[in-house]
């Protein structure tokens, strides 16, 4: 693969700021996010008049932790413009996501908001080896999501030709790449692999394609996942992470040169790590749910919000500003099973160990006779699909799945095509238990 890293002279400065210089730029930015959300947004003013808490609290960085938590039912119960800190006239777009039950959220964005997010995202593909004058191919859902409409400003500002081809129509997604050669591609992993389906089909390598990197995100991927796409598609994948809440894609990023993890963009998103049971704070390197607090942020500024994503904080490597671990997962997603704590990645990790089957997969919990049960819907792979390639895989499978997870699981393997494919953020688990 093409060495892609970017030339210093290249960066941003506060990039490859010192600590004390970013620390210095967040206390200021932090104080003045306070007082903005204290002023223009009654929700955070209630919010903090409840708990005693006043923006002139906070003289250092770690008082943050004196401030109360917003959690996605805030979002809910202000649904839609409750929580906005500017008028209505102000927002230059709102963006929503559906949520599995009940209202969609909705965030709000300035002009400024969008100039700024366009920075984030433009500077996350410099770090992935985008370049000024690529060709991009945006495959991130366009409309009322962040990723299309994000991923596109943001390539845009970098001053890429981008072509806004949006999620589906996979033979088209295949024709565009053939015929107008991008370097870089932005989509969800798992739409990738249906992408990679496709290519097969037409009898095309996809390692002969234009394109050089892949930024991904969105959703959980192993770095099992990232050597698989590296080697079918002969180019750079990176991970690119965000949220609506805090702005859509481009909170963080790996840097294509280290590959180590996401940097996190903390010159706009203060970062914590908590303790989901109680709450507290702990030290960098320690595994808990992420939380942020954005720094520069008109229309929607968040104070601690919990994301629920599970994930370290460590120090910066490539740039300055410190890293997320690629995200195991949401404390959502995990599954108890009998006890035992299993996270969707887990598994993809094991099937990417088994040569026979294709990364396509669901997994179902039952309940028998009163006990949790797990069964994993798994593909074969083309070369493997016959009854005794089949039985072998999954007794592989299972295999490996009890000695790494430690739980005890059914396997099903489907013909190649057999498992539902996703156009944008996979379903990866079916729960039957409650119904
Ligand atoms: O998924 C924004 C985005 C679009 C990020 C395109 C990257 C690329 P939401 O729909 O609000 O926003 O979902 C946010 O998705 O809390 C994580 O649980 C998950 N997620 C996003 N990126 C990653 C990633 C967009 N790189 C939720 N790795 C987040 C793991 C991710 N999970």
């Amino acid at each position: 693969m093409e060495d892609l890293s970017p030339k210093k002279s290249d960066l941003e400065a506060i990039e490859i700021a010192s600590i004390d210089e970013i620390r210095s730029v967040q206390l200021d930015r932090m104080r003045k996010t306070l007082h903005h959300a204290y002023t223009n947004s009654p929700f955070y003013k209630a919010k903090f008049d409840a708990v005693g808490v006043y923006p002139d609290d906070l003289k250092d960085l770690s008082d943050l932790s004196k401030f109360p938590f917003t959690v996605k039912q805030d979002l809910r119960d202000n649904y839609p413009f409750g929580m906005f800190a500017v008028p209505q006239d102000q927002l230059a777009r709102v963006h929503a996501s559906s949520g599995t039950t009940g209202k969609p959220t909705v965030v709000g964005y300035t002009k400024n908001d969008i100039d700024m997010w366009s920075d984030v995202v433009a500077r996350s593909l410099r770090a992935s080896g985008v370049r000024k004058g690529d060709i991009a191919h945006v495959a991130y859902g366009y409309g009322l999501f962040t990723g299309g409409l994000g991923a596109h400003y943001g390539a845009e500002k970098l001053g890429c030709t981008v072509i806004p081809v949006s999620g589906g129509m996979t033979e088209r997604q295949v024709t565009l790449i053939q015929d107008f050669k991008p370097r870089a591609i932005m989509v969800t992993p798992s739409y990738l692999l249906s992408i990679l389906d496709e290519f097969h089909t037409q009898g095309i390598d996809p390692r002969e394609t234009s394109l050089a990197v892949g930024i991904f995100g969105a959703e959980p991927w192993t770095n099992a996942m990232r050597q698989e796409i590296e080697h079918q598609f002969d180019m750079h994948a990176v991970d690119i992470y965000g949220l609506s809440e805090v702005i859509g894609p481009g909170v963080a990023n790996e840097c294509v040169e280290t590959k180590d993890g996401l940097h996190i963009w903390e010159d706009h998103f203060y970062p914590e790590i908590i303790d989901p049971e109680t709450g507290e704070v702990l030290p960098d390197g320690s595994e808990g749910e992420l939380v942020f607090t954005s720094l520069t942020k008109e229309a929607f500024p968040i104070i601690r919000y919990r994301t629920r994503d599970l994930t370290r904080l460590l120090p910066g490597t490539a740039r300055s500003m410190r890293r997320m671990e690629k995200v195991t997962g949401r404390s959502d997603d995990m599954i108890i099973l009998r006890g035992v704590n299993v996270f969707p990645t887990q598994i993809e990790e094991q099937i990417l160990k088994c040569a026979g089957l294709a990364a396509h997969f669901q997994i179902e919990l039952n309940k028998e006779n009163r006990m949790d049960s797990m069964t994993v819907h798994v593909e074969a792979l083309s070369q493997a699909n016959n009854d005794e390639a089949k039985a072998s895989s999954a007794k592989e499978l299972s295999h490996h799945i009890k000695s790494a997870v430690g739980v005890s699981t059914k396997i099903i393997v489907a013909n190649p095509g057999g498992i539902a494919r996703s156009q944008g953020k996979a379903v990866r688990v079916v729960d039957n238990r409650n119904k």
